[in-house]
């Protein structure tokens, strides 16, 4: 969602937060601002658009100290323009706060405000803060005081910091519901909603948990709860490479991490498959043999994309494991009253961790008695540190806001948790040993769907006007649909839906004609003939046929017009495959169309609102 970047120290802020702001751009996108204590007071410089605007208004204008704070915002209240940019200020700016979340009872405490006389200036959430913690300063306090008297007052979700011209070499922080993490330096500190944006400068971190509270100086930190007790926290180190951030001569982050997943499905199973055995290794878990094979319900919870690749997940379980397993919605799952034991285990999957649907639909399955089971890359983040266990993607981070690795790492990582619990129960060695040798082709295989991207290319070229698409598939190609459906929908703005094949006769077969591209993914398995059925019904109503098959099939001649191909695999690993060419052709589309692919209008990287 939005992004935090703060520092402290002896050198120029203002630069370094505007660097940190870029590394966080994806995270959300309509408005920036920057706030420095320099000991003349507060000053501030905002701008609409993007952080390029505010760079530019803050070279025209310089701002200069060596304390700031600095916001990348994705509106929730109030229109994204540069009045409800952040920093917002007091009355008399001596306070600016940047803030992360949403204050529930923000319209209460603005109207209590007023009538003591405070004037706001936006139409923000957010204001409320800097005028409840001006409120709470008394005499000589110290700035966190305030702080914590006012975050006593406040509903909701924050991951705030805040300076004071009373209190110039200081920023305070505070996290509830939204990350947050203070960054060590030699005599400098920072604060980020995401390591992205410090990961030059440092990579010891300290998380903060909810409730809890970060004071930085160039003297030090350190962490209280909010009632000003001191708590020890360990530090982490951060493994990811600053190559790993940046673009590496790809045009777009979409692109590079698209072709990156050769490698990076490698990294999710490094170490992990013992194909001997045709079993793997999960360090994390934290569930005894026992436990797996005691379990009789499993729960796979997520949003977006994570839903989609639990789609996957459920199929591989029930099929290999036996195990009765519903993915739902994580929006969906926290507001009815589903039904969880304490032998049902809450399988939670977001690239991000940070997710705040799935994360409250992870706590409310703990809160029922399921062990929680998370599927996050982003290592150190909220799901990671709350769920019960683990296995980390390890696919680097994702910047683009469409994404592409973390899907194909999130199935990966499914198949090596289906693999361990279908050969406790059932599972002959031997068919676990042709799932694993399957696995291990893959990063070839995906290797030479990327060498032919310039095919996609030119559908994408002969597409890119359309209005309207459908993507059809079946069995474990479904959810595959729905992927591309998703992915074209929201990098091209184009009206696409995913569908499963033979639904489309129960009532989407209507709107097929001439003008509608319809993507098929029919890789040769189990219901191959079937897909071929639902083929024949598109082209006999003079549908546009892109197909995704694996194989030539003499049976296609004459019924498609595109066809792209990948490689053989066992049925189960086609998705893996199969969505390649679809988030290629989205990509391609959008890029054909003029459009910002790494940052789509409306999207944020991480929803972390509800
Ligand atoms: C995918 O391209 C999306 N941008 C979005 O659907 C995303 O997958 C969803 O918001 C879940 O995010 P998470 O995996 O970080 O929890």
């Amino acid at each position: 969602m939005c992004g935090i970047v703060g520092y402290v120290g002896r050198r120029a802020a203002p630069g370094l937060l505007i660097e940190g702001l870029k590394r966080l751009e994806y995270r959300g996108y309509d408005s920036a601002g920057i706030a420095m204590s320099n000991g003349h007071g507060l000053e501030t410089r905002k701008a609409k658009g993007k952080i390029s605007t505010l760079e530019s208004l803050v070279n025209g204008n310089p701002i200069h100290g060596s304390v700031g704070i600095a916001h990348t915002r994705w509106a929730t209240h109030g229109a994204p323009n540069e009045c409800n940019a952040h920093p917002h200020t007091d009355c008399t700016n001596t306070i600016a706060v940047v803030h992360n979340g949403i204050i529930e009872n923000f319209g209460a405490l603005r109207t209590m405000l007023q009538k003591q006389g405070h004037t706001f200036k936006s139409e923000t959430d957010t204001e409320v803060l800097a005028h409840l913690i001006e409120a709470a300063l008394d005499g000589d306090d110290p700035l966190e005081d305030a702080v914590i008297d006012a975050l006593n007052l406040v509903q909701g979700t924050y991951g705030i910091a805040v300076i004071s011209s009373r209190d110039p070499d200081k920023i305070v922080c505070a996290r509830k519901g939204s990350p947050l993490l203070i960054g060590l330096g030699e005599g400098e500190f920072y604060v980020a909603s995401d390591v992205a944006a410090i990961l030059q400068h440092t990579r010891q971190v300290v998380y903060l948990d909810d409730g809890e509270m970060g004071i930085l100086t160039p003297q030090g930190y350190e962490v209280l709860d909010l009632n000003a007790r001191r708590i020890k926290k360990g530090v982490s180190r951060i493994d990811w490479s600053l190559d790993e951030i940046e673009k590496g001569g790809f045009d777009h982050f979409m692109l590079k991490e698209i072709f990156e997943q050769p490698q990076t499905i490698q990294n999710t199973m490094r170490g992990r498959l013992v194909i001997e055995e045709g079993f793997s290794k999960l360090g994390g878990l934290n569930l005894s043999k026992e436990d797996l094979q005691s379990l009789d319900q499993i729960i796979i919870t997520a949003c977006g994309t994570s839903w989609h690749s639990g789609l996957i997940g459920e199929l591989y379980i029930e099929e290999n494991a036996r195990i009765q397993t519903e993915t739902e919605y994580a929006s969906e799952f926290r507001y009815r009253n589903p039904i969880v034991s304490d032998k049902s285990l809450c399988v939670v999957i977001s690239q991000s961790g940070e997710t705040a649907d799935t994360l409250a639909a992870m706590r409310e399955a703990k809160r029922r008695g399921a062990k929680t089971l998370g599927l996050v890359n982003v290592v150190g983040s909220t799901i990671a540190r709350e769920d019960d266990g683990g296995i980390y993607l390890h696919a680097g981070p994702e910047i683009g806001v469409a994404s592409t690795k973390a899907f194909t790492s999130q199935v990966i990582a499914l198949a090596l948790f289906t693999l361990k619990l279908a050969r406790l129960r059932n599972m002959s060695v031997v068919k676990g040993r042709e799932i694993a040798e399957a696995m291990l082709a893959l990063p070839d295989q995906i290797q030479s769907i990327l060498d032919h991207a310039g095919d996609v290319e030119a559908i994408a070229d002969r597409f890119k006007d359309a209005t309207n698409f459908l993507y059809l598939g079946r069995g474990y190609n479904f959810p595959v649909a729905l992927e591309g459906a998703l992915k074209l929908k929201e990098i091209s703005y184009i009206h696409a839906e995913g569908y499963p094949a033979a639904e489309m006769k129960h009532g989407p077969i209507a709107l097929i004609d001439e003008e509608m591209p319809v993507v098929f993914v029919a890789p040769h398995d189990a219901v191959f003939e079937k897909v071929v059925s639902n083929i024949q019904e598109v082209k006999a109503r003079g549908g546009k046929v892109i197909c995704i098959t694996s194989q030539r099939e003499s049976v296609l001649e004459g019924m498609i017009d595109h066809e792209i191909r990948v490689p053989q695999t066992i049925d189960m690993l086609y998705p893996i495959l199969t969505v390649i060419p679809l988030q290629l052709l989205a990509y391609y589309i959008a890029v054909k169309r003029g459009l910002n692919v790494d940052q789509p209008r409306n999207l944020a990287k991480s929803v972390t609102v509800e």
